[in-house]
């Protein structure tokens, strides 16, 4: 059984018995972080875009765990020319992984990195890891596509980015909700700065209210899949 882990923002770990996947980790300089980047060993470390708030700590955590980096071709070649050992896919591919399945959906957004170089584009993710599905959306606003994401295959557990301003908010956050259906949903990516200061419980209250399970995760804690 796997455990998920939230550790801010857009930043999760994925751990069972022979491996730790981390998502997003934005650790050092993300005024959330319960950790910091060298309490991370990650043996794959999966990365939706180049924005400083996702590529985050990924290079020196891969470094020093001899971790491999997933992500979009251009953030590949990025991370490898900076000495980390990375596996490029693009959006629609899927590929199986010691520890799972990892599949690239779209996201609506940007993805330059923080020095203004090429990040290609940014996308979200399906993780699959001992039986179970979750969709990490990345940053990116509502699309009608995410009904197909949900249709072909079944989501356990939906990341969701509610913070508005730079991603969907709550009411567009709900209706992905609705277009995805998941058996789970935690919302993230809000409050790390004031302008995507949004209240987790209001979107918990109104997606609960479509009949969907919500579980707002303190930082730092998780759920077993
Ligand atoms: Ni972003
Ligand atoms: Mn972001």
């Amino acid at each position: 059984m796997a455990k998920l882990t939230y550790l801010s923002h857009s930043s999760w770990l994925i751990e069972n018995s022979n491996f730790t996947v981390a998502i997003d980790p934005f650790l050092e300089g993300n005024p959330t972080a319960p950790l910091k980047a060298a309490d991370i060993k990650a043996n794959f470390i999966i990365v939706t875009h180049a924005h400083g708030d996702h590529l985050g700590d990924s290079i020196p955590i891969a470094k020093a765990n001899d971790g491999t980096i997933i992500t979009n071709f251009e953030i590949a070649n990025y991370c490898q020319e900076k000495g980390a050992q990375v596996h490029p896919m693009h959006i629609g591919g899927a590929h199986e992984f010691p520890f799972g399945r990892v599949k690239m959906t779209p996201a609506w957004h940007g993805s330059s990195f923080p020095d203004g170089s090429y990040g290609g584009t940014p996308a979200g993710c399906l993780v699959t890891i001992d039986g179970k599905t979750i969709y990490h959306t990345g940053d990116t606003g509502i699309f009608l596509d995410m009904k197909l994401i949900g249709e072909m295959d079944h989501i356990d557990v939906m990341l969701v980015n509610i913070g508005d301003n730079f991603t969907m908010g709550i009411d567009d956050a709900v209706k992905a909700v609705e277009f995805v259906n998941p058996d789970l949903v935690i919302p993230m990516h809000y409050k790390t700065f004031d302008v995507i200061e949004v209240d987790p419980q209001e979107f918990a209250d109104k997606v609960r209210a479509k009949g969907f399970n919500v579980r707002v995760l303190e930082y730092g804690t998780g759920i077993e899949l």
